[in-house]
């Protein structure tokens, strides 16, 4: 039996030198233990195998892909005591099924998957959830945040919090280490309790006047807030102590909600967590269709957008310009909006797929639809707009979209025209996507089947 001290929770590389070791000296997954510094108790000690050193050589046959060490980097700030020994065992079958990683159907590739999903989930709620309050200190204020997160993911969101704001000087305290940041270097610090962080100081009026001014009483749904935001978060945000208080008014709000909602100008940290989605999503590749396209066509839109419109999959010049509906489907869409009295500056426009897929033929890039496997990795994604931007009501413009939203085949013809009720809580409604009606051969038919679209779109913004 090896057994493996890993110095810390969080340490990839420790754990990758490790691994590496232990799959040059061919040790089978089921003879090592994994244990973390602070865990090892002496149970082992007498079995116990130093961590092999770094740079040990590597089967030369074999080349871990990149997939799974990008999987691998999330999983291991992952709670579950498995999961290094579950990361050992796909490296193992790697060796002799070099393409697993695209085998989302395999047991141990979904449960990896799933740890890593709930990793990424963390990451962006400390982004959008975590609220500095401010302490005069004599060298000027210090900011100083509270957060439990669930996972080990604090040191992970180090450097987007330095990125951030690299002007102020910060503390985040966490029940098992504390960063801070000085304006010029990063430091670590022992876990604190709640205890150690300030109360109420006058930062809170700022997020005070922030969220009051992006509440908005017409998407009061308090279950759904909680789950997008659970409770052990909103102890920590002093603007929810204004929730009563809004929820009693909200009616009386309501007519000058919009005009109040701007949001960016304050610096929420919902736009600050959106352009972090962004800029992760630039290097996605949660499936193989990053690897032919050009970018990453992201989602667009105020992030106060109530409305929005999911599509299939950016096409060429979406591809090539880096945004959402600017090729022919594109026009059709900005027609139809404007015919239904819709300002696309005021909406959301993103899609099911984030990449383009296609098929060269010569040197054009003929489109290709996206199979389940991709819409499915690609949820993700759309998930986490929906949650930062928790808009009131969701368009899915054909049927892939549809599939994307409500989680299977949903038929157009049948369910469109009317408001649905999403899985997960929400609105929203299918239509056909734009470029349906540029297939359409005969003129008429495609008058008729425009109007109908615009029809749709009109009937979903009345419900907004
Ligand atoms: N079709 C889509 O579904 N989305 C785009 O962004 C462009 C074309």
């Amino acid at each position: 039996m090896r057994v493996v001290t890993l110095p810390a929770p969080d340490d990839f590389n420790a754990w990758r030198d490790a691994a590496r070791g232990l799959i040059a000296a061919a040790v089978p997954p089921d003879d090592v233990v994994w244990q973390v510094g602070a865990e090892a108790g002496d149970l082992f000690a007498a079995a116990e195998t130093p961590a092999p050193p770094r740079h040990d050589p590597v089967g030369p046959a074999f080349t871990v892909p990149r997939a799974f060490l990008d999987l691998a980097r999330n999983v291991i700030l992952h709670r579950d005591a498995e999961r290094f020994a579950l990361l050992y065992t796909m490296l193992d079958r790697l060796r002799t099924e070099p393409r697993l990683t695209d085998d989302h159907a395999d047991p141990l590739v979904r449960r990896l998957e799933g740890l890593a999903k709930h990793v990424r989930r963390d990451i962006h709620k400390m982004r959008a959830f975590l609220r500095f309050r401010e302490v005069p200190e004599e060298a000027g204020s210090r900011y100083v945040a509270w957060f439990e997160p669930e996972h080990h993911i604090v040191r992970a969101n180090a450097a987007f919090f330095v990125n951030r704001f690299a002007s102020m000087r910060w503390s985040i305290l966490t029940p098992e280490v504390a960063l801070h940041w000085d304006g010029a270097m990063l430091s670590e610090g022992p876990g604190a309790s709640r205890a150690d962080a300030p109360e109420g100081d006058p930062t809170e009026e700022v997020w005070k006047t922030y969220y009051a001014s992006i509440f908005n009483p017409a998407r009061v749904k308090v279950g759904a807030m909680l789950k997008e935001m659970p409770r052990k978060y909103w102890k920590n945000m002093p603007e929810t102590a204004l929730v009563p208080e809004l929820l009693a008014t909200a009616q009386a709000r309501e007519s000058g909600m919009i005009t109040r909602a701007q949001s960016a100008e304050i610096g929420g940290n919902s736009r600050i967590a959106w352009e972090a989605l962004r800029e992760e999503a630039m290097g996605c590749t949660r499936c193989h269709l990053h690897k032919h396209a050009t970018q990453t066509v992201f989602g667009e839109g105020p992030i106060e957008a109530r409305l929005m419109f999911v599509g299939e999959q950016p096409g060429d010049q979406e591809d090539l310009a880096g945004q959402p509906f600017v090729g022919p489907a594109g026009q059709v869409f900005n027609r139809a909006l404007a015919a239904a009295g819709i300002a696309r500056e005021d909406t959301y426009v993103t899609n099911a797929v984030k990449h383009f897929k296609f098929e060269p033929r010569g040197k054009r890039r003929i489109h290709a639809k996206p199979d389940a496997g991709e819409i499915e990795a690609c949820r993700w994604w759309i998930e986490q707009e929906q949650m930062l931007l928790r808009p009131k009501v969701m368009v899915a413009l054909g049927a892939t979209a549809a599939r994307s939203l409500f989680g299977k085949v949903m038929t157009i013809s049948r369910e469109r025209g009317r408001a649905l009720q999403l899985p997960g809580g929400g609105a929203a409604w299918i239509t056909v996507h734009p470029s349906y009606l540029l297939r359409l051969p005969d003129e008429a038919a495609k008058r008729g089947e425009f109007d109908r679209f615009v029809e749709d779109l009109r009937a979903a913004a009345a419900t907004v």
